[in-house]
């Protein structure tokens, strides 16, 4: 399968410094099924995409892309790829089924010891994130789940015991992955789990509260008692989709700022200064819990580097009256505008939300750098879809020409991030392969590699994949 030739002066793998990091991301829900296998208790999601209605193709996780069990055929192709690390999650479930920590399932360690170690002896380094969306069921059940503080304590154990059993091989930990996804669409809207939208003008605030000071117990854990013998580095997943102002006017430029400190500062606001953006805090009230003095203590600078998941950007200008929603009734004056003078803002790619729109990130992460002490970056997700068709043949999918474009332009806008100076470390490609979607099932394919749903989960790299392999090697496709 041919990819196309690198054109003259195109983004190079010469354009990054010697020691930057690539590789591909997925995370355990998505790509590990046996669900139920060795021990493991349900999560939220296991029982919200087990509910009728909650998945768009009525699919679920209980297989995935059967990662559990073929994880040397997949570490295997990602070391053939020429990839240096893998973004993974571990399943909170997996390691305690009861959520609550009262006993560890071995054979969750005996899991995460394969894969890691078999990583480190194909060369690839594992970057490690602590939660992707699978809160263990239980928690959620008896203990009211992100909405509750106890949760802080059970995520503090879960990560210890992560540290202690795999610390000595991971050295690159992400605490939790995009946890204004988890407020909005599982607090907010319900669409991901556990499905709630009783009280939007609340329960988001509240979700996001006690991820962030989850977070933060779970850096003071890894910094009292790991880092000294481990010597590793901890960070945050968080998502931003860059906010460009509709036009030079005032008003547009102040909703640009009050999105993108609704959106990031959300989070990295309390993590690098110990409390939410004066806009929140102005214009939620009572709806946002607040710090105590030892909470702000504890969240100030508990980082050592921010990741970042970014796919796309919008055109924002003011609005008179707030745009429909109940997240952004409560919360925003503004409206999304995706076209201007006549042009859109980028080619979409399959899902609605996702343009493409490569110098976005450059400005996010130049935002980033100058909003957030220019502490170190990594590019966590990147990438887009394609829409899977019932009719397509496998070849069709294979040829990905849009996908390369897309990691052309935004390998190219890292690239330019890091000659602004930008202290950006590395790039993750989302995904290594086709997944569960999350509420778009398995209708989406965000993989560098197809697989074959109909024809025993095979894997077959796509020609983005070839592509990128070659960048790695710094060759044009053809050698
Ligand atoms: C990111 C998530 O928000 O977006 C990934 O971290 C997810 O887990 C990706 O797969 C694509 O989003 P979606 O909702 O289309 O699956």
């Amino acid at each position: 399968m041919a990819a196309p030739k690198a054109d003259a002066g195109e983004v190079s793998r010469n354009d990054f410094p010697a020691g930057f990091v690539f590789g591909v991301a997925t995370s355990a829900y998505q790509v590990e099924g046996a669900t139920n296998e060795d021990g493991k208790g349900d999560s939220i999601w296991d029982v919200f995409s087990r509910t009728k209605g909650n998945i768009k193709d009525g699919s679920n996780g209980d297989i995935a892309v059967d990662q559990y069990h073929r994880y040397k055929e997949d570490v295997e192709l990602i070391a053939k790829l020429g990839f240096g690390a893998y973004r993974f999650s571990i399943s909170w479930s997996r390691i305690f089924p009861d959520g609550f920590g009262n006993k560890v399932n071995e054979k969750g360690i005996v899991y995460y010891n394969h894969l890691i170690d078999y990583l480190l002896k194909k060369g690839i380094q594992p970057y490690v994130t602590l939660y992707h969306w699978d809160l263990p069921y239980t928690l959620h059940e008896f203990v009211g789940g992100w909405l509750s503080e106890k949760v802080v304590e059970y995520f503090a154990l879960y990560a210890e015991v992560c540290f202690a059993r795999f610390g000595d091989r991971v050295k690159h930990w992400m605490t939790i992955n995009e946890p204004l996804q988890t407020a909005i669409n599982g607090y907010s809207i319900g669409i991901f789990a556990p499905g709630r939208h009783d009280n939007p003008y609340k329960e988001p605030y509240l979700a996001a509260h006690y991820q962030i000071l989850a977070h933060a117990a779970a850096v003071d854990v890894y910094r009292k008692k790991f880092k000294a013998t481990q010597g590793g580095e901890i960070g945050l997943v968080v998502d931003c989709e860059w906010a460009e102002a509709f036009s030079d006017k005032e008003q547009d430029k102040i909703a640009v700022e009050r999105r993108l400190d609704f959106q990031l500062g959300w989070f990295l606001d309390p993590i690098f200064y110990g409390d939410y953006p004066a806009v929140m805090r102005e214009r939620l009230g009572d709806h946002l819990p607040q710090f105590t003095q030892r909470e702000k203590k504890l969240l100030r600078n508990s980082i050592d580097f921010v990741g970042l998941n970014h796919y796309t950007s919008r055109l924002i200008a003011h609005a008179t009256c707030a745009t429909e929603g109940p997240f952004y009734e409560v919360q925003e004056l503004e409206r999304i505008v995706n076209w201007q003078g006549g042009d859109l803002i980028g080619e979409r790619a399959a899902s609605d939300w996702l343009y493409i729109v490569p110098w976005g990130l450059r400005k996010v992460l130049n935002y980033i750098a100058q909003k957030y002490k220019n502490t170190p970056i990594y590019v966590t997700e990147n990438g887009m879809d394609d829409e899977e068709k019932e009719t397509a043949i496998i070849k069709e999918f294979l040829s990905d020409e849009k996908r390369i474009e897309y990691f052309k332009g935004y390998l190219g806008a890292v690239a330019q991030a890091i000659r602004d100076g930008v202290d950006i470390r590395g790039y993750f490609a989302w995904s290594f392969l086709d997944n569960f979607e999350w509420a778009q099932g398995y209708t989406k394919r965000f993989g560098l590699v197809y697989v074959d749903y109909k024809d025993g989960l095979k894997r077959y790299p796509k020609s983005s994949a070839l592509w990128f392999s070659h960048f790695l090697k710094g060759k044009s496709v053809d050698e």
